[in-house]
């Protein structure tokens, strides 16, 4: 009998016990390590493994992840990984993602189930967020980066065309004005590359000044816009954010939208950590702007906490993204389908069916759950800013914006300067992750080393901001104790 055959038919007994395992391995990770270094010997035979001439039985297959992989993930499941932007994975996400392989339905196209349920949640996700859902499609990439390039790619065929040029035909050698994208200095990086991978190229990426709490400046996006017409290049895409990956900050989108209108400029909003705050009535005023854009990358990766990978297009064009992509092949030829076939609007043809993981963690938190949980990420974020001011041996580097805050040590009886304390903080930082009790890695503010922290798991609380400044205080006092005088 072929191995897969017998896998198939022991099927309920390899997935209880596989299941038995994830659900020890979730429910113990609250009392592991935050941070997990991989031994020596783990990574040699890792990177050693001989491939097996007669396979593996499943039963071994399972003791290796359980042995060599499960107790060494990246810090991002457990509720004290404060770092970058990334959510633990919703229990009910996992397992719907465990469907969406069994039934191995690529989101793609064809007449099938996950295709129809797409058509509901992406107007869930429009709905939840402001965006207008008529007419509008929903993609489901890889993740933020991915979303808004397809979203770019989209903006350029449409500034293009409407100059008169067809980029598909054309590309970009044909001596053809300059494209120009638009975006902040606090951007995230995954904007650069979108420039460098789309031919725009770096010296035709502006980078709008930001204000003191780090948002575009619209009088300079207006400068920068006419400068460049007088130039004879051609603006194509403004890429706003909402908020910034490291500040937290949100640009002035009604200003935004406001120039981009006037122009007849793409407007793309950077939602892929923060637009999910437009549940938050602290900051759904600052989100209203997003009724107005002409397409949104949000990522449910982030804050939806579906386990990755999965990033949300949301785009008012779908007819512009299929023309700027759909490439259909004689023995694919779809006909007339009730729903969008999702490959004619990107580069993927075939990609996994990331909609049930995406549905699960909606339907299981429904509107009010998620609002909760972003309220509540906010609100915690809002208490450190507030244990922070209040500190005299701790320093605000900028303040709480959606869930993230920078902040860092600094001695009140000690004169360090930003050197000595860019390099304390360092320390402090990777003291952090070595006491095993939190992740919380350093950044950059305004040139000076940042404690970068973000809240984003559906488990934090107010104790995890109480553990965080004492943790911070007591390694940053020990450290501090140990430099001499200057
Ligand atoms: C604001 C913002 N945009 C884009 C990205 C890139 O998203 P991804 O890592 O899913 O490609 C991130 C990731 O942290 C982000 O925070």
């Amino acid at each position: 009998m072929h191995p897969f055959v017998k896998d198939r038919e022991d099927f309920d007994r390899l997935g209880t016990r596989t299941m038995e395992m994830l659900g020890e391995y979730l429910r113990g990770l609250p009392a592991q390590p935050v941070d997990r270094v991989v031994p020596e010997e783990v990574r040699r035979r890792l990177m050693s493994l001989p491939l097996p001439d007669l396979g593996m039985s499943p039963d071994e297959m399972l003791e290796f992840l359980q042995r060599e992989i499960l107790p060494w993930p990246v810090a991002i499941g457990h509720k004290r990984s404060y770092g970058w932007v990334n959510s633990p994975p919703a229990p009910m996400s996992i397992l719907a993602d465990v469907v969406a392989t069994t039934m191995n339905s690529g989101l793609d196209g064809y007449d099938h189930s996950a295709l129809f349920l797409m058509a509901s949640l992406g107007r869930w996700i429009m709905d939840l967020v402001g965006f207008p859902s008529g007419g509008s499609l929903c993609l489901l990439l890889t993740g933020g980066s991915a979303a808004t390039l397809n979203a770019l790619t989209a903006a350029r065929h449409r500034a293009a065309e409407r100059a008169g040029w067809n980029v598909r035909t054309e590309g970009l050698q044909s001596g053809r004005p300059r494209l120009i994208l638009y975006t902040s200095t606090e951007s995230h990086s995954s904007i650069q590359k979108c420039a460098e991978q789309l031919g725009i190229g770096t010296d035709n990426l502006r980078a709008i000044p930001v204000d003191a709490d780090f948002r575009m400046r619209p009088d300079a996006l207006r400068e920068a816009i006419e400068s460049d017409l007088q130039s004879g290049h051609l603006p194509f895409a403004i890429v706003a954010c909402g908020g910034a990956t490291n500040t937290g900050a949100i640009d002035p989108l009604d200003a935004v939208a406001d120039i981009a209108a006037e122009f007849g400029i793409w407007l793309h909003l950077d939602g892929a950590f923060g637009a999910w705050a437009a549940l938050d009535p602290e900051y759904a005023e600052r989100f209203k702007g997003i009724a107005r854009v002409d397409s949104v990358t949000l990522n449910p990766h982030k804050w939806l906490q579906v386990p990755v990978d999965c990033g949300a297009l949301l785009t008012r064009h779908p007819d512009v993204h299929r023309a700027a992509y759909s490439l259909t092949p004689d023995y694919l030829v779809a006909g007339e389908s009730e729903v969008p076939w999702p490959c004619e609007h990107m580069f993927d043809l075939t990609f996994g069916n990331r909609a049930l993981k995406t549905w699960a963690a909606l339907a299981r938190l429904g509107r009010s759950g998620l609002a909760e949980l972003v309220i509540r990420c906010n609100r915690l974020a809002g208490m450190l800013d507030a244990r922070v001011r209040t500190s005299p041996d701790l320093e605000l580097l900028s303040p709480a914006s959606l869930s993230v805050v920078n902040f860092r040590y600094r001695p009140a009886d000690r004169n360090l300067d930003d050197a000595a304390l860019d390099s304390l903080n360092q320390r402090i930082s990777q003291q952090v992750s070595a006491s095993g009790e939190a992740h919380l890695p350093v950044s950059r503010v305004q040139g000076r080393t940042s404690l970068r922290a973000c809240f984003l798991h559906y488990e934090n609380d107010e104790g995890d901001v109480d553990h965080l400044v004492r943790l911070v205080l007591g390694l940053g006092r020990g450290i501090a104790g140990s430099i001499s005088p200057a």
